[in-house]
């Protein structure tokens, strides 16, 4: 079981559109995966299709009456397994937060609940380093971190190699981390500027894939599906393809 958190405390880079679809794609290679949500926004449980899920049935179950995480997963089409969140979340930093162990709570809940599977767990995390983050990032094996090909968005990365290595020291280890570069305009200059400088930056940790923009990405979650469903032939599809192709090459759901 690879646990893989999708993050950056910057809010709209792509997290979820990158949770969704890899986890889509993973799906149609028979891989099982597990789809965690832990934005209280809930925009991942949205865009699978999931329009209202009581807070007893979501995750927030699991953090605020210890349900184990196989009583809050629903099994989705197309083989998908998906933990779902709701607003309720928001309020388990402010109810648990002060419990020094709750930061534990869903590696040893993985680990009980999933540890002998072998599918891929792909964790959507909320823009911020709270509880529900340091949840993910002590669960994960692996940190996929979307960068969306903008200024801001590339200003925020040093705030977020600053975030990621301070937790990398406390928690006493290395989370290996991928960056992918998400909304890649080739019409605009910026977009390979932006590129280049996290090249150098990041090495071979960056993605040769990059994500185009492109509309049926943001479509697609208004239907409740992901790219392939919704748009397979779109260049949104062929991208996410490509990045799960590149990702797995290198054993990163392993
Ligand atoms: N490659 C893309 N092309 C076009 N729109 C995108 C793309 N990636 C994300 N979006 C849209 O941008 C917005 C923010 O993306 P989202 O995945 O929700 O970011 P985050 O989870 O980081 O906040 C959403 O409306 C989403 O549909
Ligand atoms: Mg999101």
């Amino acid at each position: 079981m690879a646990v893989i958190a999708v993050f950056n405390q910057k809010g709209g880079v792509g997290k979820t559109t990158t949770a969704l679809n890899v986890c889509a794609g993973l799906a149609l290679l028979k891989s099982d995966p597990l789809a965690i949500d832990l934005d209280p926004q809930g925009h991942l449980t949205l865009a699978f299709g999931v329009k209202s899920v009581a807070a007893k049935h979501s995750v927030y179950a699991f953090f605020d009456q210890n349900l184990p995480l196989s009583e809050v997963m629903q099994h989705m089409p197309s083989g998908r397994r998906l933990i779902a969140a709701t607003l309720e979340l928001s309020k388990v930093d402010a109810l648990h937060g002060g419990n020094p162990q709750i930061a534990m709570r869903l590696k040893e809940g993985l680990r009980s609940g999933f540890g002998d599977s072998k599918a891929p767990v792909i964790i959507d995390c909320c823009p911020m380093l709270s509880v529900l983050t340091l949840n993910a990032l002590i669960a994960a094996d692996r940190v996929l971190i979307p960068v969306s090909a903008d200024y801001l968005s590339l200003q925020g990365v040093d705030r977020l190699d600053r975030a990621l290595n301070v937790l990398e020291t406390k928690f006493g280890r290395k989370i290996p981390r991928r960056v992918v570069v998400t909304r890649f305009d080739a019409r605009r200059k910026l977009s390979f500027t932006i590129y280049d400088e996290l090249k150098s930056r990041y090495g071979a940790s960056l993605c040769a894939t990059r994500i185009v923009e492109n509309v049926c990405l943001a479509e697609s979650p208004m239907h409740g599906q992901d790219i392939y469903a919704f748009a397979p032939s779109s260049p949104g599809a062929r991208d996410y393809r490509a990045l799960i192709q590149e990702l797995g090459s290198c054993g990163f759901f392993n």
